[in-house]
C-alpha cells in the first residue's frame, strides 16, 4: 500500500503520467493478489515496529536472556509481541516478569512476589516506544527501571486499553499525559507495598479523563495533595477495580455524594489512607462490592458499619481492622451468604460471637471461612460456633473471654 501511495500523487495529466499510473495500478494488482495469498500466513511485522522494539531492547540490560527470541525479522514472532494478523501492526507486548508469583493465603492476601532468580529487565523504558500506534496492551510490570519516570509518551499511544507498570521501580511524579487516553480500561501502578511513595500524584483530575476505566490501581502512590480526588473518581461509572491502599489520601468530606461506579465496583481497597474518623455515606452502599478493604483508614471510635453488612450481601471479604471501632459486634453478620473473610483485629469491639454471626441455620453457617477478631474485647465464645463447618481459620487472641472453651 506505501508502494500506491507513493506514487499516484506523482501522477499529473500528462500521458506519461497516465501510462505511469496504469502501470502503478498493475503493480497495486499484483500487490493485492500477493496480500491475498499471504491472508493464509501471518503478516510479518513493520520494519519501523521493528526497529522500534530493538531499540527498546537496547536501553535494557537483559541478563536472564528474556529477550533472546528478539532477533531477525520476524517481531511478530518474538516473545511476548503479538501482531495483528492482517496487517501485522504490534497490538500487545506482554514483557511482565516471568518471575512472577500470585501467592495466596487465607486471608485474600494475592498480592504478586517476584518468586525465583533474577528473571527483570534492567534499563529505562526507550521513547522509541511511541512507533507502535497500534498498541492496544502494554505490560511491563515487576521490570527494573531503575527509578526513571513513566515516559510522557505512553500518553500519545492513544489505542492503549490495558497498561500495567506495576512494580517496575518507576519513581517521580506521574504524567498527567496518562490521562489523554480516553480508551483505557485498565490502569495498573500499583507498588505492591514496595517503596510506597516512590511515585506520586498532585491531583487525580486527569482520572476524569478515562471514563471507560474499569480497573484502576494505584496503591503505593502518594497522593497526599490530591484534594479532590474523590469527585474526580466518582465520575468513572464503569470503575470494578479500585486499588488506593498506602495512597495518603486527604480526608472526604463524609455526606459526600454519590459516586457513578456504587453499583459497578466489586473490589475496593483503601486502606492504610487517613480518612477521618466518619465512615462516608459513599461506602456503605456499592451494590455489587466484593471484597472491601477499609483497614488502618479510620480513626476516633467509629462503631461498627452495619449498613455495609446490610446493603451489600455479595460480601466476600470485609477488613475493618486498626480502626479503633467500638461497641457492639453487629448482630447481622449472618446476613452475609458467599465465602466470607472477615477481619476485624485490632479493634475495641465487645460483646458475644455466636450472637453476632446469629441463627446458626443462617446461610452464614456454611460460608464463614476466616474470622479474625485478634485484639478485641470480646468476651463470649458460645457452643454455637462449632456450627460454623467452613471455619478454615479463627484469630481471638487479645480478648477476654471467659467461661468454658466450648
Ligand atoms: C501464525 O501464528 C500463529 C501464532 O504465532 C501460529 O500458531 C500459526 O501456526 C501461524 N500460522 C502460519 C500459517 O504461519
Ligand atoms: C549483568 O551481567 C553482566 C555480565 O554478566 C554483569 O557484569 C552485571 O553485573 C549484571 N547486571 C546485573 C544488574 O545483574
Ligand atoms: C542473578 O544473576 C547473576 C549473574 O548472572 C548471578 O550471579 C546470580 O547468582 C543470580 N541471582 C539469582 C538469585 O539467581
Ligand atoms: C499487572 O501485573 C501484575 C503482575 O505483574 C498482576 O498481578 C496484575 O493483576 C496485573 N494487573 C492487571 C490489571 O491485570
Ligand atoms: C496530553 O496531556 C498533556 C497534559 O495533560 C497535555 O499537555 C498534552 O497536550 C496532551 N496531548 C495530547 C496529544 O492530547
Ligand atoms: C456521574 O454522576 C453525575 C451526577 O450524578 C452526573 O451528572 C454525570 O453525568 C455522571 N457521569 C457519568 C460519566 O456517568
Ligand atoms: C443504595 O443504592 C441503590 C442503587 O444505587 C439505591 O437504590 C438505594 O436506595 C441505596 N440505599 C441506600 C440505603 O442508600
Ligand atoms: C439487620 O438486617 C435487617 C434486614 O436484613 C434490618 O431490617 C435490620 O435493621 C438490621 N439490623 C441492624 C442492627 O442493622
Amino acid at each position: 500500500m506505501r508502494l500506491v501511495h507513493n506514487i499516484i500523487p506523482m501522477a499529473s495529466s500528462s500521458t506519461a503520467s497516465m501510462i505511469f499510473l496504469s502501470f502503478a495500478l498493475s503493480v497495486f494488482s499484483t500487490f493485492e493478489r500477493a496480500s491475498c495469498a499471504a491472508a493464509f500466513t501471518n503478516a510479518t511485522c513493520i520494519d519501523r515496529e521493528r526497529e522500534a522494539l530493538l531499540k527498546f531492547k537496547q536501553g535494557l540490560i537483559d541478563n536472564s536472556s528474556l529477550l533472546s527470541s528478539w532477533v531477525g525479522d520476524d517481531c511478530c514472532s518474538w516473545k511476548g509481541v503479538r501482531c495483528s494478523e492482517r496487517k501485522g501492526h504490534i497490538l500487545k507486548l506482554d514483557l511482565r516478569s516471568p518471575c512472577v508469583v500470585s501467592t495466596y493465603a487465607i486471608a485474600e492476601s494475592l498480592d504478586p512476589v517476584l518468586g525465583h532468580g533474577n528473571c527483570t529487565l534492567i534499563g529505562h523504558i526507550h521513547p522509541s516506544l511511541i512507533e507502535l500506534q497500534h498498541l492496544n496492551y502494554l505490560d511491563l510490570s515487576w521490570n527494573d527501571f531503575s527509578y526513571t519516570k513513566i515516559p510522557e509518551f505512553l500518553g500519545s499511544l492513544s489505542n492503549l486499553v490495558y497498561l500495567n507498570l506495576s512494580n517496575a521501580w518507576l519513581a517521580g511524579d506521574i504524567p498527567l499525559h496518562l490521562g489523554n487516553l480516553s480508551h483505557r480500561q485498565y490502569l495498573d501502578l500499583n507498588l505492591n507495598n514496595y517503596d510506597v511513595g516512590l511515585l506520586w500524584v498532585e491531583s487525580l483530575e486527569w482520572l476524569s479523563g478515562l471514563p471507560t476505566l474499569k480497573h484502576l490501581d494505584l496503591s503505593g502512590i502518594s497522593a497526599r495533595n490530591a484534594q479532590g480526588w474523590l469527585p474526580s473518581m466518582s465520575m468513572l461509572s464503569s470503575l470494578q477495580f479500585l486499588g488506593l491502599a498506602y495512597c495518603q489520601l486527604p480526608k472526604v468530606d463524609p455526606a459526600a455524594l454519590q459516586v457513578n461506579f456504587s453499583t459497578s465496583l466489586e473490589f475496593l481497597d483503601l486502606s492504610d489512607n487517613n480518612l477521618g474518623s466518619v465512615i462516608p455515606n459513599w461506602l456503605l452502599n456499592l451494590s455489587s462490592i466484593t471484597h472491601l478493604d477499609l483497614s488502618y483508614s479510620f480513626e476516633g471510635a467509629i462503631s461498627f458499619p452495619t449498613e455495609i453488612i446490610n446493603n451489600n450481601k455479595q460480601l466476600a471479604f470485609l477488613d475493618l481492622g486498626h480502626n479503633s471501632m467500638r461497641g457492639e459486634l453487629p448482630k447481622n453478620l449472618s446476613n452475609l451468604c458467599h465465602r466470607v473473610a472477615l477481619r476485624l483485629r485490632f479493634n475495641d469491639l465487645t460483646g458475644d460471637i455466636s450472637a453476632a454471626l446469629g441463627n446458626p441455620f443462617s446461610c452464614l453457617q456454611n460460608t464463614l471461612r476466616y474470622l479474625d477478631l485478634m485484639e478485641n474485647k470480646i468476651s463470649r465464645l458460645g457452643d454455637e460456633i462449632g456450627y460454623f463447618k467452613n471455619l478454615e481459620y479463627i484469630d481471638l487472641w487479645g480478648n477476654s473471654i471467659e467461661g468454658p472453651i466450648p
